[in-house]
């Protein structure tokens, strides 16, 4: 097998004295949608903070694309290719969707030919934003702004990108269209590593799945394994007790 395009290699990491992960390692393969799932509280969110570069591991290392990120500045891990969708669409809410998508591109250096492609891209994975380039973001539906926030993200042309639970509060049917747009997205190529409070979906789309629980994986496979196996009912009731 290659090497992964992420490889979190055995990372601690918390909040000044209060660890939350422990030993977690994890492996992105190029092309794939790996899915990250497990109880409110077990760390999950933690761990796409570690990644990106807003916490530091206090043990361990992350290595992206062959290179160690681990201790480099947040800005420092975007230009290396990897993007982070918080939780909760973090978007410029008073700004019109054409600004948003351009504050995206921020720091990029494009040629006008190359910066067109990119709202091409944007636009075709999710017409809505193209058809209301100048609603402001704050009046968008929660999916529209979820697929604001995602298309901010891809104006930077991820290498891997991170979405915090895309799904957190959407109806239904809306939750279709992220999921869809996120399985177009690997066949374009984008390396996927989601976090999904909404265990089926995620696993209905991942190539393979972790399952984390109070900061630990306690397992890890395709799919069909961890459907098949008890780290689901594990990971939820283990919170529950
Ligand atoms: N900013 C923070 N400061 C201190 N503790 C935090 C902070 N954010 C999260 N935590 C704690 O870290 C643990 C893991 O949280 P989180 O990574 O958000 O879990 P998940 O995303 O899996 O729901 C929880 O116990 C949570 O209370
Ligand atoms: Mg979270």
């Amino acid at each position: 097998m290659s090497a992964p395009l992420l490889d979190v290699q055995a990372v601690d990491a918390g909040y000044g004295h209060v660890g939350v992960l422990r030993g977690v390692s994890l492996q992105v393969e190029k092309g794939a949608i790996v899915a990250l799932v497990g109880a409110n509280g077990a760390g999950k969110s933690t761990l796409l903070k570690t990644i990106s570069g807003v916490l530091r591991p206090t043990a361990g290392r992350i290595v992206f694309d062959g290179a160690e990120i681990s201790g480099l500045a947040p800005h420092r891990i975007v230009d290396a290719g990897l993007m982070h969708v918080a939780e909760g669409r973090r978007l410029f809410r008073s700004q019109s969707v054409r600004d948003n998508l351009e504050l995206g591109l921020y720091g990029g250096r494009l040629d006008a030919a190359a910066e067109a492609r990119r709202y091409e891209f944007v636009y075709e994975l999710f017409p809505m934003l193209r058809e209301r380039p100048d609603h402001r973001a704050g009046v968008l539906s929660g999916g529209q702004q979820q697929m604001l926030a995602i298309a901010q993200a891809l104006m930077r042309e991820p290498r891997l990108l991170m979405l915090d639970e895309p799904s957190l509060g959407l109806a239904p049917v809306i939750v279709d269209q992220v999921i869809g747009a996120i399985e177009r997205l690997r066949a374009e190529g984008v390396t996927i590593l989601l976090v999904e409070q909404m265990v089926d979906r995620a696993l209905d789309i991942a190539d393979r799945a972790y399952v984390f629980q109070n900061g630990v994986v306690i397992g890890h496979g395709a799919p069909a394994d961890i459907r098949g196996g008890d780290l689901i009912r594990r990971a939820y009731l283990g919170a529950a007790g």
